[in-house]
């Protein structure tokens, strides 16, 4: 198989869901160019609009009229995250900060996802909380006046940090965190674009107290690595070529699987030297190499933790073992994304093994055939999808159609790239 050409992929879902909600809380009008328009964007979009906001349809240039930090209202109807677990912690911490009750509902699997960590940080700084005993959705949250919060969090979770900085942001309390290892830190960038007095060093975040309004700015939403990741990793396995990635954003927080990939034996080429809104911006070009089994663990995993289902699917293809540890966050994604990418593997005939914490694969040449359960899991579907648009292989895969919740267009452009 020979790639070739360039391709623009989505705007980074993080920085989209982000943009909203903060357009949305400012002080004046702010235009959003690029953003991703997909199933969890949507929900955050529909969440907001819910509480108040005015938001309108989702398009490639939008303009929000933020309603100012205190402005969102009490909602008449349940909050519907759909997939979205980005949408509801982080609206939960919106929603702890202001006088108002919303019920949180979403699909099955997002409704099993835990919830009672973002609900101890934000009960401690004074919000109520309603949760089922298995700690998932429906969730009521009961906001009001917060207090100031020293947090050490237990799991590097991006999410929860954002739920309890962006509560602090709304309550005007001071935050100090401190989260085991460093996760994507578009908040803290975002939040600092907009005038508020935060600072991230490490894995520290302190957040100062008092703020009463945040400016309303212009974003332009950069390419998702994540979904650059999927083209990436294709090219890596082809037999010639060279694929160029698209402005890409390439925070360090982001790029765990591109040094990967390097480490792995590919040509990966891309550069920190162009910053667009808070933002590192480049194309990433890709050339194939002989791939070698790697380990992956420790405090390279949050920076690439939703592209762990797509190196176990390319550790297929390496010469020799590939064993990923660290990564038990894994279980509580859009699903159980150990067990399930190990189940499938095996099920297309690759040789994979389950561990607590990750997994362990050993590479072949061998043609991989078989059906994918996707369990709904958009990133399983990209995943399998990039195994399955090798030449031998041939791999059904259930649900194709849920990568409309971060990619809606990865199967055309699956077949663009592949000139199929
Ligand atoms: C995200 C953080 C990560 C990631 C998710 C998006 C974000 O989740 O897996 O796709 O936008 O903050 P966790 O915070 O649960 O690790």
């Amino acid at each position: 198989m020979k790639v070739g050409g360039t391709l623009r992929v989505p705007g980074d879902k993080s920085i989209s869901h982000r943009s909203l909600m903060l357009a949305a809380l400012g002080d004046g009008r702010a235009r959003i160019s690029r953003i991703l328009e997909s199933a969890d964007v949507h929900s955050t979009a529909s969440v907001l609009r819910a509480l108040g906001a005015r938001v309108p349809e989702l398009a490639s240039d939008i303009v929000v009229d933020g309603v100012g930090l205190h402005g969102l209202r009490a909602p008449s109807t349940d909050l519907d995250c759909g997939n979205s677990g980005t949408t509801t912690r982080l609206m939960a911490g919106i929603v702890a900060a202001l006088p108002i009750a919303a019920r949180f509902v979403g699909d099955a699997s997002l409704s099993r996802r835990p919830m009672r960590r973002v609900a101890k940080p934000l009960e401690a700084m004074g919000a109520h909380f309603a949760l089922p005993s298995h700690g998932g959705l429906p969730m009521i949250v009961n906001g009001g006046a917060l207090k100031d919060l020293v947090w050490r969090s237990e799991v590097a979770s991006a999410q929860v940090k954002s739920a309890i900085l962006l509560a602090g942001v709304v309550g005007g309390v001071r935050v100090t965190l401190e989260e085991p290892a460093p996760t994507r830190d578009h908040t803290e960038r975002m939040l600092g674009a907009r005038g508020i007095d935060i600072v991230r060093r490490g894995t520290r975040v302190d957040l100062a107290p008092g703020h009463t309004c945040m400016e309303s700015i212009d974003t332009v939403v950069p390419g998702d690595p994540s979904s650059a990741a999927f083209f990436a990793g294709l090219a890596a396995l082809a037999e010639e070529g060279e694929l160029t990635l698209l402005d890409v954003c390439v925070n360090e927080t982001r790029t765990g699987f591109f040094d990967t990939l390097k480490q792995m034996g590919t040509e990966v080429e891309f550069a920190r030297d162009h910053l667009s809104g808070g933002e590192w911006i480049s194309p990433i070009t890709v050339r194939p190499g002989a791939l070698r089994g790697v380990r992956v663990g420790g405090e390279i995993v949050p920076s690439m933790i939703d592209e762990l289902p797509l190196l176990s699917c390319l550790a297929t293809r390496a010469e020799g073992e590939t064993v990923i540890t660290g990564a038990a966050e894994l279980r509580v994604k859009e699903s159980d994304r150990i067990a399930a990418v190990v189940q499938n593997l095996r099920s297309i005939g690759a040789d994979a093994t389950e561990l607590e914490d990750g997994m362990r694969i050993v590479g072949s040449r061998k043609q991989l055939r078989g059906s994918v359960v996707t369990h709904g899991d958009h990133r399983l579907a990209m995943s399998f999808g990039v195994l399955g648009a090798l030449p031998g292989n041939d791999i059904h895969i259930d649900d194709r159609e849920c990568v409309a919740v971060s990619y809606p267009s990865f199967w055309s452009d699956l077949a663009r790239v592949t000139g199929g």
